[in-house]
């Protein structure tokens, strides 16, 4: 089925992975592509619009990132976004300056509303503004649509080319009717249907994937996280027991993890798939009695995963194909999608390929945003608290213990992680931090219990705000809170006679206690 598509031509700017997420909450696919693409492979993909993103440069300056003239004169409508909005002037013959006032932050805009873009948002609104050049004279053709007190050209537009331009980002939420302009844009300017849904994703998807699989056999390495369960469902409700899941318990997880992922996926649970759990936890904690230092424990985890697998994959036999859950921002993150460079190297186990005998990869997931995979989750019917669920690193409990990593310890952390778990969520505060958890750290300090003197460990909390992982806040708990959870922690997981609470940001810190 040829999809309806709205291209986003990134320049470099830190919300473009925004904007690609902003146009499919208005149930329009949307790709990024870096603004090097070939104009020819653009016009080829036929998109129903493009976004043009912001970016780090001057428009004006040598060597600045650029486009081509005539990806405006395709007849396919175009909205530029701040320096998207400035390349677009200065292309098409405008002048672009250093702003006498740099804006920065929620800035009130008047709009005219009788533009598309702005159909349905009231004349005076709150828009999100950050840019040091502004457009001194718009290009020939273009009517100036809104303006601030420092901004003479903050929208503007060629309605007979259909090209429009915002100097605000729309897909922050800052800008309280972005998603507005923004739906506007697609559903206005560039009339498209709206067809990006994830019931019809969940159905197009499988029969793909058993049009693809045929009678063949796949393998899935899964892990309880929400991108491999999201994907091994996908595969089961697509080809059954053609599907085998191999599932490594590295003792690592947290309380009780290793059953419900279980319940979920074996025998008992509601899928049709072979599903292998392999109790490899004591063989995790000997590889790691007495090592200390961080990476070599993850890397020890990473090898002694692989190892596991293979093991299983061996006695499953050749199969034809491998499932892996690549998400769309792995692959713009990679460097396949936009121009934002290789921002993390990717922190997952790395190489199963080259460990099983398998024919072809499968990645069912590689077009989707997180908030997508979870939606999809949700229509396939997996149960909210996984596909809620946390980030979790895959080396587990192993990089939350500071220190040799021992079963005791691995049980102490995991008792006081549940408690600090539930009582987050008792307090209502699950959905608005992003990631918590209990860390142990290797200190052991003088305490008393009752008349007993005791040497004990301390267990560090930590829990942050984040939007992209990249840079956190430690979040304000209410300090009742703490203080139900350290009597708890100290009260019912013995070992333990400290709690402390982390307030480190990232950076200096990471958000991993490691
Ligand atoms: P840091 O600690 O680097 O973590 O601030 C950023 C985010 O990445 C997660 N993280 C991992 N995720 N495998 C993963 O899948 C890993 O090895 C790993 N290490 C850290 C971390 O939980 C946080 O969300």
């Amino acid at each position: 089925m040829k999809r309806e598509k709205i291209i986003v031509i990134d320049f470099g700017g830190q919300y473009n992975q925004l904007v690609a997420r902003r146009v499919r909450e208005c149930n329009v696919y949307c790709e990024i592509y870096s603004y090097r693409t070939d104009l020819q492979k653009i016009r080829e993909m036929n998109p129903k619009g493009i976004i043009l993103t912001g970016g780090p440069n001057s428009c004006y300056e040598e060597g600045a990132a650029t486009c081509d003239k005539e990806l405006f004169e395709l007849g396919i409508p175009v909205l530029g976004l701040c320096y998207g909005a400035q390349l677009m002037t200065q292309v098409l013959g405008g002048k672009v300056s250093k702003a006498p006032v740099r804006e920065y932050g929620k800035i009130e805009v008047t709009v005219d509303p009788t533009c598309k873009l702005f159909s349905d948002v009231p004349e005076k609104t709150i828009c999100w503004m950050s840019h040091n050049d502004y457009i001194e004279t718009i290009a020939p053709g273009f009517t100036r649509v809104a303006w601030t007190d420092h901004c003479p050209v903050a929208a503007a537009l060629n309605s007979e080319k259909n090209l429009y331009l915002i100097q605000f980002h729309p897909e922050v939420l800052h800008t309280v009717e972005g998603t507005r302009m923004i739906s506007n844009f697609v559903y206005h300017v560039c009339n498209c249907a709206g067809d990006w849904k994830m019931d019809a994703f969940v159905e197009n998807s499988v029969q793909a994937l058993r049009e693809k699989v045929g009678g063949g056999r796949v393998l899935c390495a899964l892990s309880g996280g929400v991108d491999s369960s999201v994907a091994a469902v996908l595969l089961s409700k697509a080809v059954g027991d053609q599907l085998t899941c191999v599932f490594v318990d590295h003792g690592l997880l947290r309380k009780n993890e290793g059953d419900e992922v279980e319940a979920v996926f074996g025998p008992e649970g509601n899928y049709d798939l072979n599903f292998i759990r392999v109790n490899a936890q004591e063989r995790f904690y000997q590889k790691l009695a007495g090592v200390s230092e961080p990476e070599r424990k993850r890397k020890i985890i990473g090898e002694e995963f692989i190892r596991v697998f293979e093991e299983e994959a061996k006695k499953i036999g050749a199969v034809d194909f491998l499932v892996q859950g690549t998400i769309y921002p792995d692959v713009v993150e990679s460097g396949l999608g936009g121009e934002s460079a290789v921002i993390k190297s990717h922190h997952n186990v790395g190489g199963l390929p080259d460990y099983v005998d398998f024919k072809e990869i499968i990645e069912p997931l590689r077009d989707l945003f997180k908030d997508e995979v979870r939606k999809v989750g949700l229509e396939l019917g997996i149960p909210g608290n996984l596909v809620y669920r946390q980030p979790f690193p895959g080396p587990g409990l192993g990089i939350r213990i500071i220190g040799e990593v021992t079963a005791e310890k691995v049980r102490i952390v995991q008792d006081a992680d549940a408690i600090y778990r539930e009582e987050i969520a008792k307090a209502g505060l699950d959905k608005e931090i992003n990631q918590y958890f209990a860390a142990l750290t290797n200190m052991r300090s003088v305490g008393v219990m009752g008349d007993e003197r005791t040497y004990d460990y301390a267990v560090a909390l930590r829990a942050v705000k984040t939007i992209d992982f990249m840079t956190a806040e430690a979040a304000e708990i209410p300090y009742d809170v703490l203080t139900r959870v350290m009597n708890r922690i100290i009260n019912e997981v013995r070992g333990v006679n400290r709690v402390l609470y982390d307030v480190s940001s990232k950076p200096p810190g990471t958000i991993e206690f490691e």
